[in-house]
């Protein structure tokens, strides 16, 4: 296994580029399952995650060269139709080969993806869009068997406890591409991935409307044929990096940055006196040592992101006060609380928040990492620490972060991955 070492303490400065949005390219390489033509994915992200659905389509049958961040797919005549439970174990995301395989095959047998640190990561919104197609589910041995020859389209409300559910959206929306008749989903998730994934299935030939808002209108077509297709970048990626420069007081340019996917991202940071200006797809960012506390809401987009809660969080232990961060999409998402005060950050968690205190500095400690996004979290509190931070079990953190040493480095930390 490997860590990451971190000597807390350098200001960052310089550009860095963002890469591909993982959470697009998984749902759009699924969507390859819709059609038997070639497909070309270009701008994905070379992360273990993205191998992984790579290693999905490859065990249905379905031919996937990956060169650089360049993905063809030739699913041809594939026959496969069941995701494994040794793939989809380790990644949840394999969910939405549900979709595009029952639609196409008119079957699938996808493992229960299980639960993770983060939260129980329940599927019933998933089964019951489905089901709403027409289609008939079981689950047996953790598997959850789909048939339908004879799927409908219909409308379909997708909001759960927590809001809309984006996979589910993707999943319902994919399988209704080939669905005769109209489905009209309500509550859908607006996420910037899912509009991605609306945007490549209309290239496929799919008649989609709405992939903006939370009612997305799908009109079954008989086929779809293959398509090239850019994936977006990744606006958790690019959160991510404004906000280590905001905990170093630092100065960066974040290149291929859409400041239109982290308006609520942004709209605290300058509430907390952080400077953040945009020219194109070019965000500037200037931060000065003591920044003002703030309090967070997770919700679904355009709300604040869960997945820069934790990073919010490193920041918020260096502030100048007390901040409360409130989760209402994944209430047990904060692994990172424990790690983050051995750091000497003053956070208590009480129920779905946690009341951070901030310090007056962090220190360097041996910190475990436990999830993708709670590891960027420590990697942004060993950035700030004075001294130096191991993170062990940085696994976690490769499954959404391409080469973040290196791109932190050429900004300036001091940083490097190192064998336990
Ligand atoms: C996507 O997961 C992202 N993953 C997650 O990012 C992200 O945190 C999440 O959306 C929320 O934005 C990918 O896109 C691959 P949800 P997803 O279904 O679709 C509840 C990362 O770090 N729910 O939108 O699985 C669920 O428990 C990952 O990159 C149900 O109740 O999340 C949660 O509370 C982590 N029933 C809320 O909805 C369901 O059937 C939102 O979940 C499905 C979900």
């Amino acid at each position: 296994m490997e860590k990451l070492v971190i000597e807390g303490g350098a200001r960052l400065s310089g550009a860095v580029q963002i890469s591909g949005a993982k959470n697009a390219a998984l749902p759009i390489l699924a969507a390859t399952l819709l059609t038997e033509e070639k497909c070309v994915i270009t701008n994905v992200p070379v992360l273990r995650d993205v191998q992984t659905m790579i290693k999905i389509l490859r065990s249905l049958g379905v031919r996937v060269q990956m060169q650089d961040s360049r993905i063809t797919v030739c699913p041809a005549e594939y026959e496969g139709h069941t995701a494994p439970y040794r793939l989809v174990s380790t990644m949840r995301a394999s969910i939405c080969v549900l979709g595009p395989l029952l639609a196409k095959q008119a079957f699938a047998r996808v493992s229960l993806p299980g639960g993770c640190v983060i939260g129980p990561r329940p599927i019933d919104l998933h089964l019951k869009g489905l089901s709403g197609l027409g289609a008939r589910i079981k689950v047996e041995h953790g598997y959850i068997v789909a048939s339908g020859k004879k799927l409908r389209g219909g409308r379909i409300y997708l909001g759960g406890p927590f809001g809309s559910s984006v996979l589910a959206t993707a999943n319902v929306m994919m399988a209704a591409t080939l669905t005769p008749g109209m489905t009209i989903i309500e509550n859908a998730a607006c996420e910037p991935e899912i509009v991605d994934l609306a945007d490549f299935l209309v290239k496929m030939g799919a008649r989609i409307r709405g992939q903006e808002t939370p009612a997305i209108e799908i009109e079954g077509v008989k086929e779809l044929h293959g398509a090239e297709h850019r994936i977006i970048n990744d606006r958790i990626e690019a959160g991510t990096y404004i906000l280590a420069c905001a905990i170093t007081a630092g100065e960066i340019t974040v290149k291929g940055a859409c400041i239109a996917h982290l308006g609520a991202l942004i709209d605290k940071l300058r509430d907390a006196g952080v400077v953040i200006r945009n020219s194109g797809d070019t965000i500037l960012v200037k931060a000065g040592r003591k920044l003002r506390p703030v309090d967070i809401t997770t919700l679904p987009f355009p709300g604040f992101p869960t997945d820069l809660q934790a990073q919010t969080m490193a920041l918020m232990c260096t502030a100048d006060g007390i901040s409360i961060i409130t989760e209402k999409i994944y209430p047990e998402r904060f692994m990172h609380i424990s790690e983050l005060n051995r750091m000497g950050a003053r956070i208590m968690k009480e129920g779905a928040s946690a009341i951070i205190k901030g310090a007056p500095e962090l220190s360097g400690a041996l910190v475990m990492a436990s999830d993708l996004r709670a590891s960027a979290g420590l990697v942004l509190a060993g950035l700030a620490a004075s001294g130096k931070t191991d993170i062990s079990r940085i696994y976690h953190l490769d499954r959404g972060y391409r080469q973040m040493e290196e791109k932190l480095s050429r900004l300036g930390a001091k940083i490097w991955r190192e064998k336990e």
